[in-house]
């Protein structure tokens, strides 16, 4: 029978997911998936300033670090390299295996995450904003 597809509020797609994703995830994954998602946001403080912030979001045994942003004036004074590590802590009491970001290929941020310990896992070629990124990764375990 065809369907028609239309556009939903979020609650009437929430009420959907809640009954169904389980049986869905099971079949993609091929086993019983207990998904469970969580945000972790942390600050590099100096006293009660806040010259940096990174989040990371854990899901699946993985961490994927959706933001590192330090202000400028206090960029290379190793601010960064903390956040990265005070999120890769956080992850290994979660057991994720893994930390991954993408960032813009041959960027600064990539040479940032490279001395951070960081590899190049793959390019996604004309992606964000077309361009090509660098999806980044390193291993927890
Ligand atoms: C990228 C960013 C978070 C780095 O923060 P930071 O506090 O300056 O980084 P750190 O001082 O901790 O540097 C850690 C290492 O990365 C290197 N690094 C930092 N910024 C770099 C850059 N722009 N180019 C090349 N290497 C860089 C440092 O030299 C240092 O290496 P070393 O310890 O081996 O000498 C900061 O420049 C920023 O906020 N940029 C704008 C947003 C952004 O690009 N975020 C990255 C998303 S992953």
């Amino acid at each position: 029978m065809p369907v028609e597809i239309s556009r939903v509020e979020g609650r009437d797609a929430e009420t959907f997911l809640r009954d169904h994703e389980r049986e869905a995830l099971k079949t993609l994954f091929n086993f019983s998936v207990v998904w469970h998602e969580q945000r972790h946001d942390f600050a590099a403080l100096d006293g009660k300033d806040v010259v940096g912030i990174a989040t990371v979001r854990i899901a699946a045994s993985l961490a994927h670090v959706e933001q590192v942003i330090v202000l400028p004036e206090r960029r290379l004074a190793g601010a960064g390299r903390l956040l990265l590590e005070r999120a890769a802590e956080v992850a290994n009491y979660y057991n994720c295996h893994k930390m991954s970001a993408l960032v813009p290929h041959h960027s600064s941020a990539q040479q940032f995450l490279e001395r951070c310990g960081y590899k190049e896992e793959a390019v996604l070629p004309q992606h964000t904003f077309k361009l090509d990124v660098a999806a980044m990764r390193k291993f927890l375990l």
